[in-house]
This record gives structure tokens, C-alpha cells and sequence, in this order.
């Protein structure tokens, strides 16, 4: 077999392929074991009152029914779908699809020749085609027109390098291209009559790389930690990175998220030290050797460019001309997407996963608040940063992370935000993905979508995972939503109740903790949640990133899917399945709601044009009868 590459690796065994962690440690009972299916279902074994571990309505289905397909329901606009293993899209009979935009196609007319099967993108407009690897999307309405912003999380060097065998830029024109392929697109969106379009040569569409310039804002900025040569003030930086989920302010501006910054950088000599670059996993071989070719990724050159990323940065989409903002306040962590809600008591809460396994799951809460058409200056900027805590009886709370809880200085707990969470004992998470809150109730929920870690080693910072309620297989494969009501119903409560909406598993396979919540069937079966949003009619939309090879422990679920959950009856329906080896991800509606738009990243095969390159894009979704969704 030829050896992997680094950008081969997923970017979770990139990380511990350069920081390996010791395994073995004292949690060697099996959860199957000690909490057995009907544990689960009757609560009390397990978790003393964690009957409503799962939301009630989950319990009142029967196990026959559990086996059996599901069905359409009265919420369900669609007839659910069965799996498929093949390198195609499939929707529902009553809907239809069409690819939006791929990698490589032209946003301006000049770029039209840009891309071919045959050598991938031309490096002179790297910078003027749709990025690859789509993921986290939002649309705006601006002046009438409906605009994406979309992130294009990573590259996938082997087939943007077609003359480089193992994937390894060789030359800065090849650096350049990765790093012009990455980041976020604006465009605009119009339907021509036959379909969703990009509008090429729209004044509105935009290309932000790794080089963009960006400020640096809030309590972070200009902080000795922030510091470079080309940036001796701290507060202005080039690029964003790794922008993995995405999220929308109340006022209309896009954020991107920061997740794998810490795999770009790398070191030609001696590399700094000390615990704010290991927890991190900083230091080493970075993942597309930028550091040989640009001093700003070698950490022994430039020690402080890895702690000007991995933050929220804010994009304003109605400005081509606006500079982004990386908004420190929120935390530097792997940010895998940001979902801000009005709190009842006016002031701005968003919710942040960081996407590592056995790292937290976050809330930043304004001090100022929000009113429409009133100034939003600082509303990202000011303000407290907590880290959850999930306690065994369904009870939680957000605790502060400030000077006087972490003993560490206010600039500290921004830069090093993993650290500061572990010194006030938060609960430690499979992998905290998405964040989507419900549009009809206060109540969020949170993709955990797996963690093979969970119970035999502990996180990058050495904390204790083993299991907890609401974290409760070892070895966590299939992955598991929770959600939270927070107290009064008001998102800036410091307390909240929470149970866990469904817990994937394979029921063809395992009668224990593995088969799943019930609410997991054999027609609706997944792994690993990870997008997801709420439609505005209260609909849950679940996309997946998890195991697509249809074989063992994942048997029966096939490639990877897009599903749709009712919050109220806890009932799962499969909507979408993409091709082979692609994760859905990133889900945005047309202003009108006739149109969704999904993002397929990383297919396999040739799709979608039948021949030559796999190709990361965005499809548009649409009923046939034209109702909306939602
Ligand atoms: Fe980029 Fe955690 O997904
Ligand atoms: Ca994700
Ligand atoms: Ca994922
Ligand atoms: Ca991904």
C-alpha cells in the first residue's frame, strides 16, 4: 500500500499523528455493558431519572417499530429515501436538483477557461473561481438581490497538484493556488427561469484566501501574543483558514469559522514551546508544507502568526470592499460553526462548538444589547465567554470563563481558550460540531458527532474522558444530538435543562447502546451528525460526515445523508443521500424558501460530471409542485 501523505489524513488523525496520546486508560467496561437497551429506553439503570434522557416523545415507539422503514408523516413533506452507495445525489420522488456551482467554475467572466479535468485550476485565477471543499453557507437579501457567502474549508492537494504525485506544493505558484482555493466566496444567486444561477461578473462576488487582509478585533487585539513582524501593532492580519460551518448575525453579516487552523502551520527549525502550542497541536510537518515557502506559516520564524487564528471573522457581504473582522472575543478553539440568537433579555448569545474530540462546547453572551436598525459596534466585542457544563441529571450550566474562575489573564483565555475551559471543569465532548437553535422555542442542539476516544484516552490536554451522560458510549462511533431549554427561556441564562434528541446507532447490527435511541431505525439509520439548521417551520435538518463504506458497525446506512427531524415527535426521515465518500454540509434556503441549497464536499467518483475530477459543490434542491420549505 503507498504510505498516506499528511493531507491525506483526516484532520483528526493529522492532529494525533503529530501529538499521540497514551491509550489505556482505567474505563475498560463496555458501555453495552453497563447500560444496556433497555436501560436506555427505561431510564432508570442508567441514569437515575434519565427516563428523559430522551425526549419523551422518543419513548412511546415500539421496538417492531423501530425495524420497520420509515414512514411519511404529516410533518414530512417528502417520502423518505432509502440509502444509496452509488456516486449520484438522490432527493425525494416529489423533489428535483441541479448543481449550483463546482469547483473551478468562473465567478467572473474572465475565469471562464480557468479550470480543465486534465491540471485542475490555472494559478493565475486561483483567486476568481469557486473554491473547493464547500462547507458552511448563508444567504442574504441585499438591495433585492440574493447573495451566498460559502466557505471552501480545505484542498485536496493531489488533485489541485495533478504534477505532484504525493500531493506536495514543490513551487510558491503551487502554494499560491492551494491557499487561493481555500477561504470564503460571496456570489450572487438569481433564478433565470430555468434555475438557480451564479450571476458571473456580479459586482457583489467576492474571493477571500488565505492572503486577504483582515482585522484583528476585540480584548485580543494588539496583545504582545498577536504580535508579528509583518503586524508589530497586532492588528491586522492575512487570511482565513480552515473555514469549516458558518453563522449569521442578526444584522445581516456572515461568520466564518476557523476550525483546523493549527494543521497550516509548521516549523523549518526550532519550534516554540509550551502548552498553548501543544494543546493546539502546533508544531511539526504542517499538513501542505506552507512553512517552506512562506516565512508567516514557520512557527520557528514566526512563533505568534498560529494565535491570529482559529477565531470567529465576520464578513460583510453587501460590501466587496469590506475588510472581514476576526472577532477575538468569541475564543480561539477549532470553531466548527457560530449560531447567534436575540436573547429574551435583549442581549446577543452565540453558541460555538470546538470540533476536537474530547474539547468543549461554548456560549458567548454580549454585554450590550441588540435592537434592530441600532448600532451593533462592540456587540462582538465585549462581552463573556462560557464553556458548558452537563450535569448526570439533565441539569447544565454555562460557566464564566474569566481572570477569576481560570486564573488566567483575559488575553490568555482568548488566545488559549482550550485551557482556560479546562481549568473551570467543563464536560469534555464528542467532538462538538454545528450548533442550531429552533426558530419557534428556546432550545438548541448540538451535533456531538462521534469520538473514538471517548473512555480510552483523554483529550489533547491530558483531561478525563470517559463517559458521562450526556457523552455515554465508549468508543462513540455513531455519534449523538443533544439539546438544551435554557432557564426561562432565555439563551443568556446561566442554567439550562437538556436531554439527548437522538442517539445514532445501527439496530441491524447491535441490541445495546450501539443500536441507536428510538427514534433510529432501519430506514433512517446514520452516523455522525455534524451540519445542521432549522428550517423556519421548526424542522430539523441533520446532515452527516461519518462512515460512507456501507460495511460492519455501518452496514445498512450507506453514504452519507441529509435528514430531516421533528423536535416534537423525535421522528427521523432521510431526505438526501450524496455520493459516495462526500459529507453534506453547509444548507442555506432561497429568500423565497422555494430552493435549498446543499453543499456536497469531498465526493468521490467523477461526480458530478461524469468523467475526469471528483468535485466538491453546491446543489440546488427544489419541489417539483413548487411548495417551499418551510
Ligand atoms: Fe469541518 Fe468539524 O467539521
Ligand atoms: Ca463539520
Ligand atoms: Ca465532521
Ligand atoms: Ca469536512
Amino acid at each position: 500500500m503507498v504510505d498516506k501523505t499528511l493531507s491525506d489524513l483526516s484532520w483528526d488523525d493529522f492532529d494525533e499523528h503529530r501529538d499521540p496520546r497514551p491509550e489505556g486508560n482505567q474505563f475498560d467496561e463496555v458501555v453495552d455493558k453497563a447500560i444496556s437497551r433497555r436501560g436506555f429506553l427505561g431510564g432508570a439503570l442508567a441514569f437515575g431519572s434519565g427516563a428523559a434522557v430522551f425526549g419523551t416523545g422518543l419513548l412511546s415507539s415500539t421496538t417492531a417499530a423501530k425495524a420497520t422503514k420509515a414512514t411519511a408523516h404529516a410533518k414530512f413533506s417528502f417520502t423518505p429515501i432509502d440509502i444509496a452507495t452509488d456516486h449520484a445525489v438522490h432527493v425525494p420522488a416529489e423533489y428535483d436538483h441541479k448543481v449550483l456551482v463546482r469547483w473551478g467554475d468562473a465567478l467572473w467572466s474572465e475565469a471562464k477557461d480557468a479550470y480543465s479535468a486534465e491540471a485542475g485550476v490555472s494559478v493565475d485565477m486561483s483567486d476568481k473561481v469557486f473554491g473547493e471543499n464547500t462547507d458552511g453557507m448563508e444567504l442574504f437579501e441585499v438591495d433585492g438581490k440574493q447573495l451566498i457567502a460559502v466557505n471552501s474549508e480545505y484542498v485536496n492537494p493531489k488533485i489541485n497538484l495533478p504534477k505532484e504525485a504525493d500531493g506536495s506544493p514543490r513551487t510558491a505558484d503551487e502554494v499560491k493556488l492551494l491557499k487561493n482555493l481555500q477561504g470564503v466566496t460571496v456570489m450572487e444567486v438569481a433564478n433565470s427561469g430555468d434555475g438557480y444561477q451564479v450571476v458571473v461578473d456580479s459586482p457583489y462576488n467576492r474571493r477571500i484566501t488565505h492572503e486577504t487582509k483582515m482585522t484583528l478585533a476585540g480584548p485580543l487585539a494588539g496583545h504582545a501574543l498577536v504580535q508579528t513582524k509583518a503586524d508589530p501593532k497586532g492588528t491586522t492580519v492575512k487570511g482565513t483558514m480552515n473555514n469549516c460551518g458558518s453563522g449569521k448575525t442578526l444584522w445581516g453579516t456572515y461568520l466564518t469559522c476557523e476550525e483546523n487552523f493549527n494543521g497550516y502551520f509548521g516549523a523549518t527549525g526550532a519550534e516554540p514551546v509550551g502548552e498553548g502550542y501543544k494543546r493546539y497541536g502546533i508544531g511539526g510537518e504542517g499538513r501542505y508544507g506552507y512553512e517552506k515557502f512562506d516565512p508567516r506559516f514557520d512557527i520557528s520564524n514566526e512563533p505568534n502568526e498560529p494565535h491570529r487564528h482559529g477565531f470567529i471573522t465576520e464578513i460583510d457581504p453587501s460590501n466587496p470592499n469590506s475588510v472581514p473582522v476576526k472577532r477575538t472575543a468569541l475564543g480561539r478553539f477549532k470553531h466548527e460553526n457560530a449560531e447567534m440568537v436575540h436573547a429574551l433579555d435583549g442581549r446577543i448569545v452565540v453558541y460555538l462548538g470546538d470540533d476536537e474530540r474530547g474539547e468543549y462546547l461554548y456560549r458567548y453572551v454580549s454585554n450590550g444589547t441588540y435592537a434592530p436598525g441600532r448600532a451593533t459596534d462592540g456587540l462582538l466585542d465585549d462581552g463573556v465567554l462560557f464553556v458548558a457544563k452537563f450535569n448526570e441529571d439533565q441539569t447544565g450550566e454555562w460557566l464564566a470563563l474569566t481572570p477569576e474562575t481560570t486564573g488566567m489573564t483575559a488575553a490568555d483565555i482568548l488566545c488559549f481558550t482550550r485551557l482556560a475551559a479546562s481549568a473551570v471543569g467543563a464536560t469534555t465532548m464528542d467532538r462538538p460540531e454545528w450548533v442550531a437553535a429552533n426558530p419557534l422555542k428556546a432550545e438548541a442542539y448540538c451535533a456531538l458527532t462521534n469520538n473514538k476516544n471517548r473512555g480510552v484516552k483523554p483529550n489533547a490536554g491530558g483531561d478525563d474522558t470517559s463517559v458521562n451522560a450526556v457523552n455515554p458510549r465508549e468508543t462513540n462511533k455513531y455519534g449523538q444530538i443533544v439539546r438544551w431549554t435554557p432557564a426561562g427561556e432565555n439563551h443568556a441564562a446561566d442554567t439550562f435543562a437538556w436531554d439527548l434528541y437522538v442517539m445514532a446507532g445501527n439496530p441491524t447490527v447491535y441490541d445495546n447502546a450501539y443500536s441507536g435511541s428510538d427514534n433510529v431505525n432501519a430506514g433512517n439509520m446514520f452516523n455522525s451528525p455534524d451540519g445542521m439548521a432549522f428550517s423556519s417551520d421548526g424542522m430539523l435538518w441533520i446532515q452527516t460526515d461519518g462512515d460512507y463504506k456501507n460495511k460492519g458497525d455501518f452496514e445498512g446506512m450507506g453514504n452519507n445523508q441529509m435528514l430531516v427531524g421533528d423536535p416534537e415527535t423525535g421522528e427521523i426521515a432521510r431526505f438526501m443521500t450524496v455520493p459516495n465518500r462526500a459529507e453534506v454540509t453547509g444548507l442555506c434556503w432561497s429568500a423565497d424558501k422555494s430552493v435549498a441549497f446543499v453543499g456536497v464536499q469531498h465526493p468521490g467518483g467523477s461526480w458530478p460530471d461524469g468523467t475526469g475530477n471528483p468535485r466538491s459543490s453546491v446543489v440546488a434542491v427544489w419541489r417539483k409542485d413548487g411548495a417551499t420549505f418551510g
